[in-house]
């Protein structure tokens, strides 16, 4: 596995393996059993934006795995203050064995690896929200069974999360279809990317209009906010353009007959997904939510070393 973790195609190789430990590794704290690889290890975890899940799922993680997270606001570190990125990843790097940043620029995750002698972890950032897709991946394939041959149909805006999904989707074999606006599609070098390694792995990526097109025969319909972190001046244009990309149940009826939705939350409910899908029988949020926990102790274990 790479040292760090800022794309998903940083574990390309490794990416499956992942998500099987994490299948492993979530049985085993269901059965009770003490498992603790990580004893003395210590994990900070530097936040610029907002979060629920990727903060108390990594700390949990790092608990259960026997050791210890630190959160960092860095309006409180020296960082708020002019301290420079690489002057306080050098310093990290003493203090401590791996890093979750979540930023609002990618080139400042990478400008934190390029200096810190430990792993890095992309806790999302503009570009992409890797830890989010090992997740989908895992629970994916816990719901269906299998990864290989299916198609996922993300519906909405060509964020972050959408860009994770769609190399994730490529390096497991899986078709993905993304539906969006022609003003907020996802990244053209990113498209490209996930095409090259759908090239090799026979799956298909395509990006394209319509909502009712993208969901035909897809086995997963997946949602995420119109406005993400930081975007919150475009809110009222995107709120408009975006209305008919919203995930409600005619649009999931359209999909498979057994498909299931996700969203990686938080979801704002009655925008881009309503809350009868949300809630309804099809949605696996929940479980998608707390699988975030099971494949990061999957991706700490394995960055740490301890298998
Ligand atoms: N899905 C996700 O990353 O949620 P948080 O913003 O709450 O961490
Ligand atoms: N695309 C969203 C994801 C939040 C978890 C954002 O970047 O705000």
């Amino acid at each position: 596995m790479k040292r760090d973790f800022i794309s998903v195609l940083d574990a390309e190789r490794d990416f499956v393996a992942v998500v099987e430990l994490a299948a492993n590794l979530k049985n085993r704290h269901r059965a009770g059993e003490l498992y603790e690889p990580l004893k003395n290890k210590n994990l900070a975890m530097l936040f610029e934006k907002a979060s629920t899940r990727t903060r108390v799922s990594f700390e949990v993680a790092m608990s259960q795995l026997g050791g210890h997270a630190l959160y960092l606001n860095p309006q409180d570190l020296q960082l708020g203050r002019g301290e420079t990125i690489a002057d306080t990843a050098r310093v990290l790097s003493r203090y401590v064995d791996a890093i979750v940043y979540r930023a609002y620029r990618h080139e400042d995750v990478v400008e934190l690896a390029k200096w810190t002698t430990v792993p890095v972890i992309n806790g999302l950032d503009d570009v992409e929200h890797p830890c989010q897709a090992l997740a989908d991946l895992f629970t994916i394939q816990e719901h269906k069974g299998e990864l290989k041959g299916l198609k996922l149909a993300y519906v909405g805006d060509g964020n972050n999360v959408s860009h994770s999904l769609m190399l994730a989707s490529a390096i497991v074999g899986m078709d993905v279809v993304v539906a969006c606006p022609d003003k907020f599609r996802p990244r053209a070098d990113i498209v490209k990317q996930a095409k090259e390694v759908a090239s090799r792995t026979g799956s298909k990526v395509s990006v394209l209009p319509d909502p009712v097109d993208a969901v035909k025969g897809a086995d997963v319909v997946y949602t995420d906010v119109w406005v993400s972190m930081g975007m919150e001046k475009e809110k009222a244009e995107r709120e408009r353009i975006f209305q008919p990309y919203q995930v409600n149940q005619q649009l999931v009826n359209k999909a498979k007959e057994d498909a299931v939705v996700m969203h990686c939350l938080p979801a704002h409910r009655g925008l881009e997904i309503t809350d009868e899908v949300l809630d309804g029988t099809k949605s696996v949020v929940w479980d998608q939510a707390e699988n975030r926990l099971h494949a990061q102790k999957a991706l700490l274990v394995k960055l740490l070393g301890a298998v």
